[in-house]
C-alpha cells in the first residue's frame, strides 16, 4: 500500500510533495523518495525508514551536489512512499526508480505481474538494472518506447504490463508534464489555480486543492500546469468532470468513509490482489520461491502445527481445511498462549506456522521460538516487514494488506486466509496431491476472489445495515457453523464482541444440542454461516432446530441456494466459488454486521474500550 504523489504548476514543490506524502503515511511505508526536474535534469533522493530519514537525505543532498534539490526552486517532480512487495526495504529498491540514463523516473504502486519476464527481454536488449523492484521495469520500458512523445511511451508500456498498479513518469525532456497510468490501483487528480497534483489518494493534496478528478482503471492522464488530458489505454479521449470534495482532513485519510474500519473493509479486495496476484506467474502453478523450504523438506513433512492469537487464529483454522484436504498433511491447531506453555511436541519434520499481522505478537512470537529451538522449521506470515516475526522464522510469507489502523482486524484477515490458500496450493503441488487440472481450477477461483470480496461488499452492505438495526439492542448474538464455517463463525463472535461489546458465541452446530441449544429463544438473533461446503445438510438440520425454538435465524449462504433461504428468516447470498474458498467471502457480512451494530449503538469502531492493535505485553 504505497503512496503516490506528483506535482507541475508554478510553485516549487519540492515540500509540497514531502507535505503530501506525510498525510500518506497513514497508509504504512518503509522508505521514501523524491525526484525533481529541473534546468535539464532530473536529481531524486531516496531514503529507508520513515519521512523524517528522507528530510534529512534532502537536507544532505547539497553536499552531494543535488543542487535542484537543495534549492527547492523545481516547479515539478514526484514522490513516493513504498511499502516493500519486491526487494528488501533498501534505498536502491525505494521510488522513484529510472532507466540507466536518468531520463525517465517513475514510481509505482501495485505489482506488475509480469516483471521477470519483462526484465529477462530488456536484459537481453542491453538494459541495466540498479534494483530488484518490479517498478524500476516500466522505467525502462517507457525509455525504450520513447520517440518524443512521452504519453505515447506511457501508452506502449502499459500495454506490456499485466497486474494491478498505478503509476506516474515524468521525462527530462517534457519539464512541464507528468504522465500517469492507472490498472486496479487508485490515481487521482487535484486541480489548482496554475497547477496540477496527481496522486494515489485525495489528502495527499487536499490542503491546496478540492476540486478532483478521478482516472479509471485502463486509463491514461497526461498532466500539465493548466489541467489533464484523459485517455483510454488505446488513446481514445475521455471526457471528465471535476468534482468539488468538501471532506475535512479526517476524512479524507479515511478515503470518505466515516471510520478507518469501514475504508478497510472496503480494502479488502485490493488487500487480497496484493497478496496473491505476482505468486500467480501461471495458470497451474503456485510460485512461493520466497520460501526458504527445499522440495525434499516439504515432501518429508510430518506434520504442520499452527499457532495464532485472536483473529490471526482464525485465518489458521481456515486454512487447516485447505492444507489437510488440497496438501494430506495433517494440521493441529493452537491458540499461542496456550502453546507456548505446555511443553509441546515438537521437533525436526515439523512446521510450525506462526500467523501474526503485526509481527510482534508477544505469545505468538514465544510459541514460534519454542519451537525453532526443537528444532521444526518455523515459518511466518505476517504484515509488516522487518517485525520481530521476520526475524524468528526460518521462512516469511508476507501478506500485503497495507497499514490497517482499526484497532478489529478486517483486511489483515482475509489477506491472512488468501496467503494461506496460495500456501496450502503450493504444498499440494509440491506434494503432488493435486492434480494439474484441479489446481488450474483453484487458481482460477483464486484469481476471481478479489472482484467477488468487491461484490459481495458493494451487494451486501445495505442488507447487513438494515439486520444490525432490528437486532443491534439485542442481549446475545450466537453464531453457529460446522466444518469450514465454524471458523467464520468464530470469527464473526469476535468481531462483534470487540466491537460492539454485546455478549456473542460461536459453536460447532453439532455441538448445540449438548447445551447451549438452552440459550435459545425469540429474543436470540443467530447467524448461520450455511455456504456451500460437504456438511450443508447437516447445517441446515442446524438450522431448522434453531427456528423451533424461536429463535431468528440470519443465514449466509452461497447464491442460489434455495433451501438455505427457506430455512432461514433472513439471508445474505455471497458469490459462488469452491467450497474452501467460501469463507473468505463468507466473512464479509459478519465483519460489515458487527460493524453497522456497533455503529447503530453510537460505539468507537476503530478504537474499542480496552484494546489496542499489537498485544505485547506479558
Ligand atoms: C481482532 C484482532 C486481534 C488480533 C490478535 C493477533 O480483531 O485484531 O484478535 O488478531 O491480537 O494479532 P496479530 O495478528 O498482530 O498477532
Amino acid at each position: 500500500m504505497c503512496g503516490i504523489v506528483g506535482y507541475v504548476g508554478g510553485r516549487p514543490c519540492r515540500d509540497l510533495l514531502i507535505a503530501g506524502l506525510e498525510k500518506l503515511e497513514y497508509r504504512g511505508y518503509d522508505s521514501a523518495g523524491l525526484s525533481l526536474l529541473e534546468d535539464g535534469r532530473i536529481e531524486s533522493v531516496r531514503a529507508v525508514g520513515n519521512l523524517s530519514n528522507l528530510r534529512a537525505a534532502v537536507a544532505d543532498t547539497e553536499d552531494r551536489g543535488a543542487v535542484a534539490v537543495a534549492e527547492a526552486e523545481a516547479t515539478i517532480g514526484l514522490a513516493h512512499t513504498r511499502w516493500a512487495t519486491h526487494g528488501r526495504v533498501t534505498e536502491e529498491n525505494a521510488h522513484p526508480h529510472s532507466d540507466e540514463e536518468g531520463e525517465v523516473h517513475i514510481v509505482l504502486n501495485g505489482i506488475v505481474e509480469n516483471h521477470s519476464e519483462l526484465r529477462r527481454e530488456l536484459i537481453t536488449e542491453g538494459h541495466e538494472f540498479s534494483s530488484e523492484t518490479d517498478a524500476e521495469i516500466v522505467a525502462h520500458l517507457i525509455e525504450k518506447h520513447y520517440d518524443g512523445d512521452l504519453t505515447g511511451a506511457v501508452r506502449d508500456a502499459f500495454a506490456e504490463l499485466r497486474g494491478h498498479y498505478a503509476f506516474v513518469a515524468m521525462h527530462v525532456e517534457h519539464p512541464g508534464t507528468l504522465v500517469g497510468a492507472r490498472n486496479e490501483c487508485p490515481l487521482v487528480l487535484g486541480i489548482g489555480e496554475g497547477e496540477t497534483f496527481l496522486a494515489s489518494a485525495i489528502p495527499a493534496f487536499l490542503k491546496e486543492t478540492r476540486d478532483v478528478m478521478r482516472i479509471d482503471n485502463g486509463e491514461i492522464v497526461t498532466i500539465d500546469a493548466d489541467g489533464a488530458i484523459v485517455t483510454s489505454a488505446d488513446g481514445e479521449p475521455r471526457d471528465r468532470e471535476t468534482e468539488h470534495v468538501t471532506w475535512d482532513e479526517d476524512e479524507a485519510e479515511r478515503g470518505g468513509y466515516s471510520t478507518f474500519m469501514l475504508k478497510e473493509i472496503h480494502e479488502q479486495p485490493d488487500a487480497v490482489a496484493e497478496t496473491i496476484t505476482d505468486r500467480l506467474p501461471e495458470l497451474d502453478a503456485i510460485d512461493l520461491s520466497e520460501l526458504e523450504l527445499t522440495p525434499e523438506e516439504v515432501r518429508d513433512l510430518n506434520r504442520i502445527i499452527i499457532v495464532a492469537c485472536g483473529t490471526s487464529y482464525h485465518a489458521g483454522l481456515v486454512g487447516r481445511y485447505a492444507i489437510e484436504t488440497w496438501a494430506r498433511i495433517s494440521v493441529e491447531m493452537d491458540v499461542a498462549s496456550e502453546y507456548r506453555y505446555r511443553d509441546p511436541v515438537v521437533g525436526p519434520g515439523d512446521l510450525v506456522i506462526g500467523i501474526t499481522q503485526s509481527g510482534e505478537t508477544a505469545d505468538t512470537l514465544a510459541a514460534m521460538r519454542l519451537a525453532r529451538e526443537r528444532g521444526a522449521h518455523v515459518l511466518a506470515i505476517t504484515n509488516v516487514m522487518g517485525s520481530q516475526a521476520t526475524q524468528d522464522a526460518d521462512s516469511v510469507l508476507f501478506t500485503r494488506a497495507g497499514l490497517e489502523i482499526g484497532v478489529a482486524a478486517t483486511k489483515t484477515f482475509t489477506s491472512q486466509v488468501a496467503a494461506i490458500y496460495l500456501l496450502a496450493g503450493w504444498l499440494a503441488q509440491s506434494r503432488g496431491t493435486i492434480e494439474p487440472d484441479r489446481m488450474a481450477e483453484l487458481i482460477a477461483e483464486m484469481k476471481a476472489l478479489p472482484r467477488k470480496i468487491d461484490e459481495t461488499t458493494d451487494a451486501l452492505d445495505p442488507q447487513v445495515k438494515a439486520i444490525a438495526r432490528s437486532h443491534y439492542q439485542g442481549r446475545f448474538f450466537f453464531y453457529l457453523g460446522r466444518h469450514i464455517g465454524l471458523p467464520i463463525c468464530l470469527e464473526g463472535a469476535l468481531k462483534m464482541k470487540e466491537i460492539s461489546y454485546i455478549p456473542s458465541d460461536a459453536y460447532a452446530a453439532g455441538e448445540m444440542k449438548h447445551g447451549p441449544i438452552a440459550l435459545l429463544d425469540e429474543t436470540t438473533p443467530v447467524v448461520v454461516v450455511a455456504t456451500e461446503s460437504p456438511v450443508l445438510e447437516k447445517v441446515l438440520s442446524n438450522m431448522a432446530e434453531v427456528r423451533a425454538r424461536g429463535a431468528d435465524v440470519i443465514a449466509i449462504a452461497t447464491e442460489g441456494s434455495v433451501d438455505v433461504a427457506e430455512t432461514a428468516d433472513q439471508t445474505l447470498f455471497v458469490p459462488r466459488t469452491d467450497w474452501i474458498l467460501q469463507p473468505i467471502l463468507a466473512v464479509i457480512p459478519l465483519q460489515l454486521l458487527a460493524y453497522h451494530t456497533a455503529r447503530c449503538l453510537g460505539l468507537n469502531v476503530d478504537q474499542p474500550r480496552n484494546l489496542a492493535k499489537t498485544v505485547t505485553v506479558e
